[in-house]
């Protein structure tokens, strides 16, 4: 009798110790296989191109947000409000009441993250710079729509786009320098970015491992001769 009760207990102990062991396996089943690894390992970047990634977390909105065609800013709009490019744009608008500060969060509340505007009737532009809170030691407001008298200052052009490729359907170079314009998502991308240089592809991130510099040297090509026809006579 007690030969056939040590058998039973020990079938029984089995039986519990199966259900146990498989009931364990198939709740591991169940888990997903995903690791996040981003999460527990952080994500190095190197320290002069951290810029570029200080707007990456908008990158998705970027790229789903539809086109206001009505409110779009084209690069002409944007050279006229700038001494030469890359200098800094003057305030187009009234600044609020009181404003008598220098800047900071008074303007950060519309230009950290831009959106539009109705008093304005536009986007506000996103600032590549929010941390430099003395806006108004470089943005001087617009007191007057005309110029008192005519300069003869020679104009200095921009850098063309659209022709910075090496080849048809390559990234083209970064025509512009990358002091001061290292965050490339304030002005690439979203409502307020110049229809023109607005990019397609905001969510690939890391843009300059594509995109590289201009850092061409201005060689002169042609040999100087001098056109003068009378010299053999
Ligand atoms: C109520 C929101 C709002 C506030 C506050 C505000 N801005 Fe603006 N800002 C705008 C909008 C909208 C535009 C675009 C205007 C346009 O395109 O006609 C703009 C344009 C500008 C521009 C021109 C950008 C360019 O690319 O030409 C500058 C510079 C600027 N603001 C600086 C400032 C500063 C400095 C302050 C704080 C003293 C400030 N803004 C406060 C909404 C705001
Ligand atoms: C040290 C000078 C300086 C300070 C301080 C400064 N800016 Fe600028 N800002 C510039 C220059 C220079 C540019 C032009 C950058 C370029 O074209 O590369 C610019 C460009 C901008 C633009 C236009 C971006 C575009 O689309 O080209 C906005 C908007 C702007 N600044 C807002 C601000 C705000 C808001 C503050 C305060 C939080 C501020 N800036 C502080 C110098 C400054
Ligand atoms: C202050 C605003 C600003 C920032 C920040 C900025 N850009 Fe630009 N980018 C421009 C403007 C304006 C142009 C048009 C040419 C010019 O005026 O320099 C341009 C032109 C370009 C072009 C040439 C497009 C073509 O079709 O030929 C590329 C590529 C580019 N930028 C990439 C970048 C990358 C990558 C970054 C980040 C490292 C960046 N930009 C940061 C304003 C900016
Ligand atoms: C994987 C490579 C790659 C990355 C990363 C990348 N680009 Fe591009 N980019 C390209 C190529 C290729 C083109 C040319 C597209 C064409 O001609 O159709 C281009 C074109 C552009 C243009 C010209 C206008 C357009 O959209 O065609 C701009 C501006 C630009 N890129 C900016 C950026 C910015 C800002 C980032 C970072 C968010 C970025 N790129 C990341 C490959 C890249």
């Amino acid at each position: 009798m007690k030969k056939r009760l040590g058998i039973i207990s020990l079938f029984i102990l089995l039986f519990i110790a199966f259900i146990v062991i498989w009931n364990f396996s198939y709740k591991k089943g169940l888990e997903e296989a995903y690791i996040p690894i981003a999460e527990e390992v952080p994500v190095s970047t190197i320290p002069s191109e951290k810029g570029v990634f200080a707007r990456s977390e908008f990158a998705l909105e970027y790229l789903n947000m539809p086109i206001d065609e009505e409110h779009q800013r084209s690069l002409a709009t944007y050279y006229d409000n700038r001494a030469y490019p890359g200098a800094p744009p003057s305030i187009p608008h009234e600044l609020l009441k009181g404003e008598r500060g220098i800047g900071g969060k008074a303007c950060l509340q519309c230009h950290q993250n831009g959106g539009f505007v109705e008093k304005f009737n536009a986007y506000a532009p996103v600032t590549p710079h929010p941390e430099l809170i003395n806006c108004r030691q470089c943005h001087v407001a617009q007191n007057t729509q005309t110029l008192f008298t005519d300069t003869n200052f020679a104009e200095i052009h921009p850098p063309k786009v659209g022709v910075n490729s090496a080849l048809p359907g390559s990234p083209p170079m970064m025509p512009h320098d990358i002091q001061m314009r290292e965050n490339c998502l304030s002005c690439h991308a979203g409502p307020a970015a110049p229809k023109e240089i607005r990019v397609t592809h905001p969510e690939r991130i890391n843009c300059r491992q594509c995109h590289v510099p201009d850092i061409r040297e201005l060689v002169d090509t042609e040999i100087f001769t001098r056109t003068n026809t009378h010299q053999n006579e």
